[in-house]
C-alpha cells in the first residue's frame, strides 16, 4: 500500500500530492519551495492571500495546470508547530486523504517531511499518516443494490522522505495496522444484527485466532451450564440464538503470568428484554457489541505486533430478546462466581453478561482486567459522545489505561466509585446484588456492579455507550461505528508495566 522514496522531484508524475504546512515564516521549504519556483511564485502569493493557509485544519487544493509533474497539491494546515502533535497531525492527514479521495484520485502521494515538527518526529509523522489513511478512507459497504456515489479507492500511497527509510517504513506499517484493526472493529459494529449473531461473532473470532495462532476457546450453551454461567445464560434465555463465550489467548511471555484480561460486551442486539426499550431507543442497538469489537480489534493489532505480554480476551455474546422463555424482572439468578443477583431490570443485561466473563477471565489467569462495554445511556448524559466513561479500583493501573487512551486519541474521563456505590449494588432483600439500583448515577451503578466480580483484581471499566458510534462524519471517520478503544487497548498491552 505504501511505497517509500527518498527523493521528491518537482518533475515526478503524481496525481495528487499532500503537503503539510506549519504556521511560521511566509515562505516554503524543500519540495514546496522548488514547486513555488516552477509556478513562478504563485504558491507564495496564495499563501499571502490566505488561499493556502497553515491554520490547523485548513485545506487548499491547488492545480498545477501542467507546469510540473505533480497534477494537484493538497496543502493541509498543521497550525502552530509548538502546539501540533501526533494527534493533530493525524487529524490533518485524515482531512487531506478525504480530499484526495473526493478528488477521485486512485493514488496519493505525501511529502512526509513537511509534517515533521517540534513535537512530531519522522516516525510519528509516518505512523500518523498511515493510520489516518486507513481511518479517513474507511467506508462500510452496506447492502444497496446500487450505490448512490460510486466509491473511489486510493490504491497506493507514495511517501517521500529524507528520513531513515527503514524507520519510516516500520512506522507506516504500525500505523496502518492500527488503522485497519480499528476499521475491522467498525465493520463488526456496522453489521446488521441479523447478519452478526453470537455464533457469527464467535466464528469471526475463531478466524482471527487461527490467523494469529492464538489459543481459542468458544463455549456453547451446555458448557456454560456446566460452568454455572447463570448470568450470561439468563440474558440469553429469551433468544433462539445460542450464546457464545469467546476466549482468545495470546502468550508473549515465557510464563503465563501478569495476564491482562480484555473483556468486551458482545450483545449483538439489545431489545431490553421484558423491560423493553421504547421503539426509538431500540434502533441502533446492533452496536451493543462494540466492546467485543474493540477487544477483537485490539487482538488483531496484538497478533500483528506480537508484544511481549500475556493477554486473554473474553467476550460474552448473546442478544437480549423477549419470549415465553425470557428472564424477567424479579428473577433471581446465580452468576458463575456464586453471587446471586436480583434482576430488577432486564435492560441492564450487559453487566450480567460481563459478570460471568470477568469471572471467567480471572479463572484463565487474568491478573489485570479491562472491560469495555456499551453499558449505559447514563454515561452519554454525563459525558456526551466524545468521552468514554471510566471507573477503576486501582489507581496505578488506571494511570496506564489513561496514558494509552491519550496516545490513541480516544479520551476517557473518570467517574467516581465509592463505598456508597458498592452499597447500592449490594442492596437487595433476597440476593447478594441487584442489577439496577435506579436512575441516580446509573452509569456508575453499571461499573460498580462489574466491580463486584473483579473483586481484588486491578480493574478498569470503560463505558463506550456514547463513543462507540457517531452521527457525524469527521476527519478520521464517517457516521456510524468508530471502533473506539481498539487502539487504546492495544497500546495499553504494548506499554504495560507490572
Ligand atoms: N445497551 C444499553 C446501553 C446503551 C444505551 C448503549 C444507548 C448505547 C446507546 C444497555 O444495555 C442499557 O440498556 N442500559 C440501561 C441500563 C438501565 C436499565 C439501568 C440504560 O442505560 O438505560
Ligand atoms: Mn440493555
Ligand atoms: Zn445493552
Amino acid at each position: 500500500m505504501f511505497q517509500v522514496h527518498n527523493n521528491l522531484a518537482t518533475g515526478s508524475k503524481l496525481e495528487c500530492l499532500i503537503v503539510g504546512i506549519y504556521e511560521h515564516a511566509s515562505k516554503f521549504f524543500g519540495f514546496t519551495a522548488d514547486a513555488d519556483e516552477l509556478l513562478e511564485g504563485q504558491l507564495t502569493q496564495l499563501l499571502k492571500e490566505g488561499e493556502i493557509s497553515a491554520k490547523a485544519g485548513k485545506a487548499a487544493k491547488i492545480h498545477t495546470l501542467g507546469k510540473m509533474g505533480v497534477k494537484k497539491i493538497i496543502f493541509i494546515g498543521l497550525g502552530k508547530e509548538k502546539t501540533a502533535d501526533f494527534e493533530s497531525v493525524r487529524e490533518a492527514a485524515g482531512k487531506a486523504f478525504k480530499l484526495a479521495k473526493e478528488a477521485k484520485s486512485s493514488s496519493a502521494a505525501v511529502d512526509l517531511d513537511s509534517f515533521i515538527g517540534a513535537n512530531v518526529t519522522g516516525s510519528d509523522a509516518a505512523h500518523a499518516i498511515s493510520e489516518a489513511f486507513a481511518l479517513a478512507t474507511y467506508h462500510f459497504e452496506g447492502y444497496k443494490q446500487k450505490s448512490n456515489e460510486p466509491e473511489t479507492f486510493i490504491e497506493e500511497v507514495q511517501v517521500f522522505s529524507k528520513e531513515d527509510q527503514d524507520e519510516v517504513k516500520a512506522a507506516l506499517t504500525v500505523g496502518y495496522v492500527f488503522g485497519r484493526a480499528t476499521n475491522s472493529a467498525r465493520n463488526l459494529v456496522n453489521l446488521p444484527p441479523n447478519m452478526l449473531t453470537a455464533d457469527d461473532l464467535a466464528q469471526y473470532a475463531r478466524k482471527l485466532g487461527e490467523k494469529y495462532n492464538f489459543e481459542i476457546e468458544i463455549l456453547g450453551k451446555e458448557e456454560m451450564e456446566k460452568l454455572g454461567m447463570g448470568a450470561l445464560l439468563a440474558v440469553n434465555q429469551g433468544s433462539v440464538e445460542p450464546p457464545r463465550m469467546i476466549v482468545l489467548k495470546y502468550q508473549g511471555k515465557e510464563e503465563w503470568t501478569d495476564v491482562i484480561g480484555l473483556v468486551g460486551k458482545g450483545v449483538t442486539f439489545d431489545t431490553g428484554g421484558y423491560s423493553l426499550k421504547p421503539r426509538e431507543s431500540m434502533v441502533g442497538m446492533k452496536s451493543d457489541m462494540a466492546g467485543a469489537a474493540a477487544v477483537l480489534g485490539a487482538m488483531e493489532i496484538i497478533g500483528e505486533m506480537k508484544p511481549g505480554q500475556n493477554v486473554v480476551a473474553v467476550i460474552p455474546s448473546t442478544d437480549n430478546m423477549v419470549s415465553g422463555n425470557a428472564f424477567k424482572p424479579d428473577d433471581v439468578i446465580t452468576a458463575m462466581s456464586g453471587k446471586t443477583i436480583e434482576v430488577l431490570n432486564t435492560d441492564a443485561e450487559g453487566r450480567l453478561a460481563l459478570a460471568d466473563a470477568v469471572t471467567y477471565a480471572k479463572q484463565h489467569g487474568a491478573g489485570y482486567l479491562v472491560d469495555v462495554a456499551t453499558l449505559t445511556g447514563g454515561v452519554i448524559i454525563a459525558l456526551g459522545s466524545e468521552m468514554t466513561g471510566a471507573m477503576t479500583n486501582n489507581e496505578s493501573f488506571f494511570e496506564q489505561v489513561l496514558e494509552a487512551s491519550a496516545e490513541a486519541g480516544e479520551p476517557i474521563w473518570r467517574l467516581p466509585y465509592t463505598k456508597k456505590d458498592q452499597k447500592r449494588v449490594r442492596n437487595s432483600k433476597i440476593a447478594d446484588l441487584n442489577n439496577s439500583p435506579g436512575r441516580e448515577g446509573h452509569a456508575i451503578m453499571g461499573g460498580a456492579f462489574i466491580a463486584e466480580f473483579a473483586e481484588e483484581t486491578p480493574w478498569v471499566h470503560l463505558d463506550i455507550a456514547g463513543t462507540a458510534t457517531t452521527k457525524k462524519d469527521s476527519e478520521l471517520g464517517t457516521a456510524g461505528a468508530t471502533g473506539v478503544m481498539t487502539r487504546t487497548l492495544a497500546l495499553l498491552v504494548e506499554r504495560f508495566e507490572v
